[in-house]
């Protein structure tokens, strides 16, 4: 089965639905404070943050120094602000988006809102990341019910393994759109498509993929999609976005605070309890979600990415990959084709199996990968240069020898 055709734009012609660019970016790495002799191909652990995005952090804490300039109004204006520039991501409106601290406090969210009876299960990937894995586990325990753990498919095609994992007994299939580990994808909208036939619920994990490639809620319809901040979406630790579809906005969030209910600006009157939500996705938001140092960082962030277009960054990084994999190929490593993996991922198997320590040593060199599973994980961003790429392919050929 094929992957969804929007990922590697620079290998597969995209099937334009809508005029979008895939027309490359130049450098971007004048807007980050990296220094020339740091090679980071490693976004999937963490991006570093753009220029812009430090300042607008500082600003919020200094307004935290002066609290008398914070007026009510102000624990809403960036979070609403924020909501509406996530929807553009997703492709939803702002009433689908909630503001969370990280990707398993949206997953504890869904898994709180969707049933599971005895006898079903839940379906995940082998190696799927931990917050998208125990909470399952745990709801699946709950419920007399059990997880059905898709092993890693030999040929890559992680969507036909799902789909033959699902059947009568699917209650949730809850999967990213990428791999962490290598970047194989899983094309959400087939899934989707065999849920629906048994009643199924989606859950998606987007923290490796969101801003990076493309997703359109309104063509995979998952039930719950989270994403944390810190990688692809350029923004601090502690922040994420968890969008609810339409039918679970009337349910049960896991806390109850004062901000998700009805006209909460109004702080004189809170002692008058209400009963109403704040309207939309709203009552799922975290407690305090007006972090007033950390949101500005995330709104600076997607407010750039939107700039770039997220089609945009896909195909640039997708050449990038595309360059260090056809390097590597000649180095004898193992690639996934680039038709089975998100365009800015890439993972490197060695048939030797993984040099000792080859994380550490390229690190001793300034140039930063990580290593998960048997992979070797090159995640680069618009910040590398050809000569990072040439210092990470020459090293590594050293290491090799
Ligand atoms: C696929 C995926 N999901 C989620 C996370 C982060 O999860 P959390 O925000 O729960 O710490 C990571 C971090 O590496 C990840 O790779």
């Amino acid at each position: 089965m094929m992957a969804q055709n929007r990922v590697c734009a620079c290998v597969e012609p995209l099937v334009n639905i809508s005029p979008v660019s895939t027309s490359p970016l130049p450098s971007q790495r004048a807007l980050f404070d990296i220094p020339d002799h740091i090679a980071y191909f490693n976004c999937a652990y963490m991006s570093p943050l753009l220029l812009t995005s430090v300042a607008a952090g500082i600003k919020g804490l200094q307004a935290k120094a002066a609290p008398w300039s914070i007026t009510p109004p102000d624990f809403f204006s960036t979070v609403e602000k924020l909501r509406g520039v996530a929807a553009s991501l997703f492709n939803a409106t702002e009433n689908d988006l909630a503001i969370i601290p990280s990707a398993s406090y949206g997953l504890a969210v869904a898994a709180k809102n969707l049933l599971v009876k005895p006898g079903q299960h839940i379906v995940v990937l082998a190696e799927q990341y931990p917050s998208n894995f125990y909470v399952w586990k745990e709801l699946a325990a709950q419920n007399g019910a059990h997880l059905h753990t898709v092993p890693r498919p030999a040929n890559n095609d992680w969507t036909s393994a799902v789909v033959n994992a699902i059947n009568a007994q699917t209650a949730i299939a809850a999967l990213p759109h990428c791999h962490w580990t290598d970047g194989t994808l899983v094309d959400l909208a087939v899934v989707r498509r065999a849920l629906d036939q048994v009643d199924g619920a989606l859950v998606v994990d987007l923290t490796q993929s969101l801003g990076a490639l493309t997703f359109d809620a309104q063509v995979i319809r998952p039930d719950f999609a989270v994403a944390a901040g810190y990688k692809w979406l350029l923004g601090p630790y502690s922040t994420g976005l968890l969008y609810i579809a339409p039918q679970h906005q009337q349910g049960v969030p896991l806390e109850f605070g004062p901000f998700s209910r009805l006209d909460a600006v109004k702080f004189s009157e809170l002692v008058n309890y209400r009963d109403e939500f704040a309207p939309g996705a709203r009552r799922f938001d975290v407690g305090e979600k007006a972090n007033f140092a950390l949101l500005p960082v995330l709104l600076n962030g997607l407010q750039q990415i939107l700039s770039w277009e997220i089609s945009r960054i896909e195909a640039t990084l997708c050449r990038t990959t595309s360059a260090i994999a056809e390097r590597a190929k000649e180095l004898g490593l193992e690639v996934v084709e680039p038709h089975q993996r998100a365009g800015h991922f890439l993972g490197l198997r060695f048939p030797q199996g993984l040099p000792a320590n080859i994380g550490e040593r390229l690190a001793q060199h300034q140039i930063y990968v990580s290593i998960r599973g048997d992979s070797l994980r090159v995640t680069p961003y618009l910040y590398n240069t050809d000569r990072d790429i040439d210092r990470f392919l020459g090293t590594l050929q050293k290491i090799l020898r």
